[in-house]
């Protein structure tokens, strides 16, 4: 079996989705607490001014599935299921409830040394991402979100204090959720809103910019705190985009299309802008602000390891008329492949996908990979409370297959968590319907439902899984 002995299986989640609790003990609201559920939200996150003003009758991540109190029963769960490794964030609204404090909110704090002791309590090594959708509201209105230059600060003080508090508890370290939705989501990732004429892709490359140093900044603070212990990674929303055609234009627009969204991870794991990127900001009409000392950050820290999510491979066609019949799927763009199957939600299902992307990815890089999301959004029926989640089963057994071939290939990976371990709100509809979990809780698109949680027939499939290091499937 090609995968190492204590490869870290797990699942994750992530705070806005589960937590709930989103006033409590002197939290912050997070730009997230403002969207609504259902057509509402994808509406509200592409038209975020309307959003601010617009009072909603449903907030789902404002009680989500309540995490924030059920957290020692769901972590009982998992460790049931044998899991190695459980990915959560921290809220930075918890910590810093407006983002721009000097000192940290100690109720915040204490939450989450609880959470992480739980965790070590059944040997599951916490992997955290500092920033997962959820940046302080206040920065949003007040600052202009990351499109301002003293995010770097708020955050890097935000990163120090967490760094130090859980250092000896938490090893693994995400500095962003999936870095690149900047460029699909700009709210969700940097907390932007457009003005009328301004060059949109000035705006979310400059914010991408103050993320990136701000990263750097993390993983120096990091590696002045715990360098031993502290391993850091980036986090890409992948999945490898395919050419429309053997057509030697679809080609290029596809491997232009990839360079996009692994800029990101260049800056971050080679510490250097990518040399693509001087024509790509020429053609979009960019000019990055840089100061003095960015360089050299960027270069000095970069990450330790890369981690991804991956759902989905994409199709790109270089002709605008073909390109034109695009669907969405996780917010990306990308045309109907005829190869494929989709979810319920749209997305194409692509196991040998995952294979491509990590062989992709590795060959790039040279660092050792984590999978940190993949995972089937479905819905689920609940009958004599448990559900026969045979598709979810199927969709995981087949990525795991491939993921497996990929470290036979050569890939170093150090772990996987499926996406969603537990239900929770959908990211992108705001929906509990769109159910990920091994867990099935009990709430509706209204949040309605007694939130109780029932083991699904995926739960024993993937305790086996784990507890055979994947030998049987
Ligand atoms: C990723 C996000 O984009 O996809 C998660 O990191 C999200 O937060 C996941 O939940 C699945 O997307 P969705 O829209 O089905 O929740």
């Amino acid at each position: 079996m090609p995968l190492q002995k204590d490869f870290l299986w797990g699942g994750a989640i992530a705070a806005n989705q589960a937590e709930g609790a989103y006033k409590k003990d002197g939290k912050g609201m997070a730009l997230v607490d403002v969207l609504p559920a259902g057509n509402e939200r994808w509406e509200a996150l592409f038209h975020p001014k309307v959003a601010l003003s617009t009072t909603y009758s449903h907030y789902p991540s404002h009680e989500a599935i309540d995490f924030y109190h059920t957290y020692k029963e769901d972590i009982k769960l998992f460790a049931e299921m044998g899991f190695k490794v459980f990915r959560t964030s921290i809220s930075w609204p918890r910590i810093f409830p407006k983002g721009d404090e000097l000192e940290p909110n100690e109720a915040g704090l204490r939450f989450y040394d609880e959470l992480f002791d739980e965790c070590r309590k059944y040997g599951m090594e916490p992997l955290v991402t500092l920033n997962h959708f959820d940046t302080p509201l206040y920065l949003v209105e007040e600052y202009g979100g990351w499109r301002n230059r003293k995010l770097i600060e708020f955050y890097e003080r935000y990163a120090k204090v967490v760094l130090k508090r859980y250092k000896n508890k938490v090893k693994y370290w995400l500095t962003f959720n999936e870095i690149n939705m900047l460029l699909h989501i700009p709210f969700f990732g940097g907390g932007l809103i457009f003005d009328d004429n301004e060059n949109i892709d000035q705006v979310k490359f400059q914010a991408a910019h103050h993320q990136l140093v701000a990263s750097s900044l993390a993983t120096k603070a990091a590696k002045e705190i715990n360098e031993e212990h502290f391993m850091i990674g980036c986090m890409l929303a992948a999945g490898e985009i395919y050419p429309h055609t053997c057509h030697p234009n679809d080609l290029l627009k596809s491997v232009k299309e990839n360079q996009k969204q692994y800029f990101f991870i260049d800056v971050q794991s080679r510490g250097e802008y990518p040399s693509y990127s001087n024509r790509m900001f020429k053609e979009l009409g960019v000019v990055i602000e840089m100061q003095e000392g960015d360089k050299e950050i960027l270069k000095q820290y970069p990450v330790d390891f890369i981690s991804f999510s991956y759902y989905s491979s994409r199709v790109t066609s270089a002709d605008p008329e073909t390109n034109k019949n695009s669907s969405q799927g996780n917010a990306m763009e990308t045309l109907k492949n005829p190869y494929l199957k989709s979810s319920e939600w749209g997305w194409q299902i692509d196991p040998v996908g995952l294979r491509v992307t990590m062989n992709q990815l590795y060959d790039r890089y040279q660092k050792p990979l984590f999978i940190v999301e993949n995972g089937l959004g479905a819905v689920d029926k609940l009958e004599n409370e448990t559900i026969e989640d045979n598709y979810r089963i199927e969709y995981m057994r087949e990525h795991i297959k491939e993921m497996i071939e990929a470290v036979d290939d050569g890939v170093d990976l150090l772990g996987y968590t499926s996406w969603g371990c537990i239900d929770l709100v959908s990211a992108g509809t705001g929906e509990m319907k769109k159910r990920y979990g091994f867990i099935y809780v009990d709430r509706d698109n209204e949040g309605k439902g007694t939130g109780k949680r029932y083991k699904k027939k995926s739960f024993d499939w993937y305790k086996k899984v784990i507890e055979t290091n994947g030998e049987q499937l």
